[in-house]
């Protein structure tokens, strides 16, 4: 079971900040996830709409200059990174699960990882492209039909993971709360990888594993791995 480090290992440091990527690289973890917003023409990592939940910033990212988010702090001094800052960080150490927030994003995300394949040393299998958006899922592999996409839930669909086959993904989302083992053995049956959010319980943890989940997102990816390696034994 593969572990993604939720907005960097963000249980340790300041999510989505180059330190909270950092440690998470440093703790070997077979990916990293982050929250992609856009400001006037540059891609930033952070979670939320509003600048307030993580930075000592007001109002709405999409309404300020970049100068002026670059100001903030994001906790512990750090600032928030542009992607491309993350992407050269990264450097192929990892997988990347890039998560799109907002819309009008999708070009320009891709430009960004195309020129990451080309220019650093990451190969296109080890970027996820994900969305509780599926449309612009749908615009995302509909234009780059090579490129993985995560189609992301927050709730067990009737139709259980239908919608991420629909979208040709790669693999399906679902938070902790709702996943069960119907949910797991449909969407292996339609050929997709299932990651679960945001798990840091040990006794989630065990039973996911016993689920046969493929991997899950955590804010403590050491603890994780260990527990997982532990259940393994
Ligand atoms: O991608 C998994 C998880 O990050 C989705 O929810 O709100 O933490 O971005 P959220
Ligand atoms: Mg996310």
């Amino acid at each position: 079971m593969k572990v993604f480090a939720h907005r960097g290992a963000s249980g340790h440091a300041p999510e989505n900040t180059l330190l909270a990527i950092e440690m998470a690289i440093n703790m070997q973890v077979d990916a990293i996830e982050i929250d992609v917003h856009k400001v006037e023409q540059e891609l930033v990592v952070i979670h939320n709409r509003h600048l307030h939940h993580t930075t000592n910033g007001q109002g709405r990212i999409a309404e300020k200059q970049f100068y002026e988010i670059r100001t903030l702090d994001a906790g512990g001094g750090q600032q928030i990174p542009t992607l491309w800052e993350v992407l050269a960080l990264v450097n192929g150490q990892c997988g990347l699960n890039i998560e799109l927030k907002t819309e009008n994003i999708v070009e320009s995300v891709f430009r960004q990882l195309q020129k990451a394949v080309s220019e650093l040393n990451f190969q296109r299998e080890q970027f996820l492209i994900s969305s509780f958006n599926h449309h612009l899922l749908n615009e995302f592999k509909l234009k780059h039909p090579d490129w993985q996409i995560g189609a992301l839930t927050a709730s067990l669909p009737l139709e259980y993971a239908m919608f991420a086959e629909k979208l040709s993904a790669y693999s399906v989302h679902i938070d902790v709360d709702f996943v069960n083992q119907t949910f797991v053995d449909d969407a292996h049956a339609r050929g997709l990888k299932v990651f679960v959010y945001t798990v840091d319980d040990e006794d989630d943890i065990e039973d996911l594993l016993h689920m046969g989940v493929d991997g899950i997102f955590s804010n403590f990816p050491t603890r994780s791995m260990i527990r997982i390696a532990h259940l393994k034994l």
